[in-house]
């Protein structure tokens, strides 16, 4: 077995073997990925006697947060041939992809799928994404019908102001094409106007909450939501909100009939200090956080975390942990929802340092 990187006719026969393998139109599917070749170089194809026998896709994507970026990269269409299944391909073909996302810089990678398959790679649950359930706004059904919600087909110009719109946001995934992945999942986006002037758009989920996004003034968010209910005859809506999108959060937490916080995705942390760092000045820019330093050993690496009033540090340290963690611990713990609470004082105030990750920039 040759593991490989797809010349252009193994791509093809790797794409074919991919929609059998999942029953899916992947062209359809994931037209950020499939639509052109553009991420050809980002498969690894496992082949024996000119055939693909298994598949794995790495595909980068940085995470703009303020003026920084995290290097980022999804796994998926993790496939082997039914003949294949059980000597191994996957884990060769995995253990390959999460290398070569180690020599790239890839910060974290993640990757939806069973816990039980791909926790034995370093994935685990975390993330967070927070969840409102809400109903029609009585201040805002009278105004229900200055709101328009316009299917969002592909002209250009309608794509470039809503990408504007998108990119205006202070944490954010890079799209490379901001209309295909609007429309990754089977997602529809929907242009809002209100009176006919753009306010932003939605994206409605066919697969998990009803509104996966939703870009609009934080003022007409209740609004556009009301009208949405109502032109959908619904009885309420579930809405995904970035827990950086603090003025959404603010208005939806005061407007619904129900909310959690969930993790989104499995994740595998390749640079703590990199990302602890960037999340954590993150967090300082937006909330009061008590200055203070603490040693957290992850499995056997140390890490000085320090913040000084705007000052945000972190090092690799050969100081006294204190507080030390498994890999799986550190991952849940830091990034995901704060269920537990960290044994060290200090850094249980800084913790949660979320990631976030919109379902359509999932792979
Ligand atoms: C899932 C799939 C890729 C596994 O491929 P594979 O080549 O048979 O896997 P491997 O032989 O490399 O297995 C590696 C390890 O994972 C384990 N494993 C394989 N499938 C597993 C499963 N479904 N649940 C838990 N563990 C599993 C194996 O027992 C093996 O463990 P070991 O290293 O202790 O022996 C294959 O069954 C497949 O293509 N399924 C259909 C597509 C799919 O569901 N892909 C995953 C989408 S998230």
């Amino acid at each position: 077995m040759l593991l490989v990187r797809p010349d252009r006719k193994q791509y093809e026969q790797t794409q074919r073997f991919l929609n059998k393998t999942f029953k899916q139109k992947f062209e359809s599917v994931l037209p950020k990925i499939y639509c052109n070749d553009r991420f050809r170089d980002s498969h690894l194809v496992a082949v024996e006697y000119d055939k693909i026998i298994g598949a794995v896709a790495n595909i980068p994507i940085d995470w703009r947060i303020d003026d920084m970026i995290i290097h980022g990269a999804g796994i998926g269409m993790v496939a082997t041939h039914p003949r294949y299944r059980g000597r191994g391909v996957m884990k060769s073909l995995l253990d390959q992809a999460i290398e070569r996302c180690k020599q790239d810089g890839t910060q974290v990678v993640f990757l939806s799928g069973y816990l039980d398959r791909y926790k034995r790679f370093g994935f685990y649950p975390s993330g967070i994404e927070n969840l409102y359930t809400l109903r029609a706004d009585k201040g805002c059904v009278d105004k229900a019908q200055d709101y328009t919600f316009e299917l969002l087909k592909g002209e250009r110009k309608e794509i470039e102001t809503l990408r504007s719109i998108y990119e205006q946001q202070a944490v954010r995934w890079e799209r490379k094409d901001f209309f295909d992945t609007l429309c990754t999942w089977k997602s529809k986006a929907y242009i809002v106007k209100k009176s006919g002037h753009v306010l932003g758009y939605l994206v409605k989920n066919r697969y998990g909450a009803d509104i996966s996004e939703i870009v609009v003034p934080t003022q007409e968010l209740v609004a556009t939501t009301t009208a949405w209910i109502i032109r959908n005859n619904k009885d309420s809506v579930k809405v995904c909100v970035s827990p950086y999108d603090m003025h959404a959060n603010e208005e939806l937490i005061l407007h619904s009939e129900n909310y959690c916080q969930i993790n989104a995705e499995n994740w595998l942390i390749l640079d703590y200090t990199g990302v602890i760092e960037t999340l954590l000045r993150a967090k300082v820019k937006r909330q009061k956080v008590v200055s203070g330093r603490a040693v957290l050993q992850i499995d056997d690496a140390k890490y000085l975390i320090s913040v000084d009033g705007d000052n945000v540090d972190v090092t690799q340290s050969d100081g006294q942990a204190d507080i030390a963690l498994t890999k799986e611990q550190a991952t849940r713990l830091l990034f995901g929802p704060k269920i537990v609470a960290c044994e060290n004082s200090w850094l249980d105030t800084i913790l949660p340092l979320p990631i976030y990750i919109p379902s359509i920039d999932m792979v």
